[in-house]
């Protein structure tokens, strides 16, 4: 196995560098990134963390043996955000999935720069509060756009705000639906945030 070092401590150890992935719906994000790190030799998804007890995300953590963190309202943003839980699983590296509460700024803190996000659209545009899932494709074919598209950011103090790490494009056609917008994102969605988590992970810890 490679070393790792940790950017922080520049500490060199031989563990993978252990990831939560934070999920809230259907997990098929959550499900693509579970699959291509399953063998990886620097990377493991540890843990996968959601506010919703009944989301699909759940049963692909169990198809996958994977532990799961159901958290509260109250203490993720009234509390120790899940802090001490979170470093107990030994996670150093933050990937939401479709996540819809917004993150607190403790728990941005003590993950600084390794929180990273995907939204479904061409950001800054179609973000902020609300906009989320099908809300956001209703939007953007409301507004007769011809591209929309996703976008990888870092995650900062404000909704879908932090620095871009990757933006690709695609068309929107004038019969599109919710639906059929959402499903060729989805496409995207799953053939690019694997790649670019391995490629953030691998130079922030190596
Ligand atoms: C994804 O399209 C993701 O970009 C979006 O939720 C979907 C989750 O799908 N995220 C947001 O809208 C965040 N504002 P999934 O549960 O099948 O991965």
């Amino acid at each position: 196995m490679a070393q790792i070092t940790d950017s922080k401590t520049n500490n060199v150890t031989n563990k993978k560098v252990r990831i939560a992935i934070f999920a809230s719906g259907a997990g098929s994000n959550a499900k693509k990134i579970i699959e291509y790190f399953r063998k990886h030799e620097l990377v493991e998804v540890s843990l996968i963390v959601s506010n919703k007890p009944q989301a699909g995300v759940l049963h692909i953590a169990a198809e996958n043996k994977l532990p799961i963190l159901l958290i509260e309202r109250e203490r993720f943003f009234r509390g120790d955000a899940y802090i001490q839980e979170l470093k107990g699983h030994g996670i150093q590296f933050i990937v939401l999935a479709g996540f819809l509460w917004k993150i607190p700024d403790m728990l941005i803190k003590a993950f600084t720069g390794n929180i990273i996000n995907i939204h479904p659209a061409l950001l800054p545009k179609y973000g902020g509060k609300g906009m989320y899932g099908a809300f956001v494709h209703e939007a953007v074919i409301t507004a007769k756009e011809k591209e929309s598209g996703i976008t990888i950011h870092f995650v900062d103090e404000l909704y879908d705000h932090g620095d871009h790490i990757l933006q690709v494009t695609c068309p929107v056609y004038p019969n599109d639906t919710p639906a059929t917008l959402a499903h060729r994102i989805h496409e995207l969605e799953h053939a690019h945030f694997p790649l670019v988590i391995e490629e953030v992970i691998m130079k922030k810890f190596s």
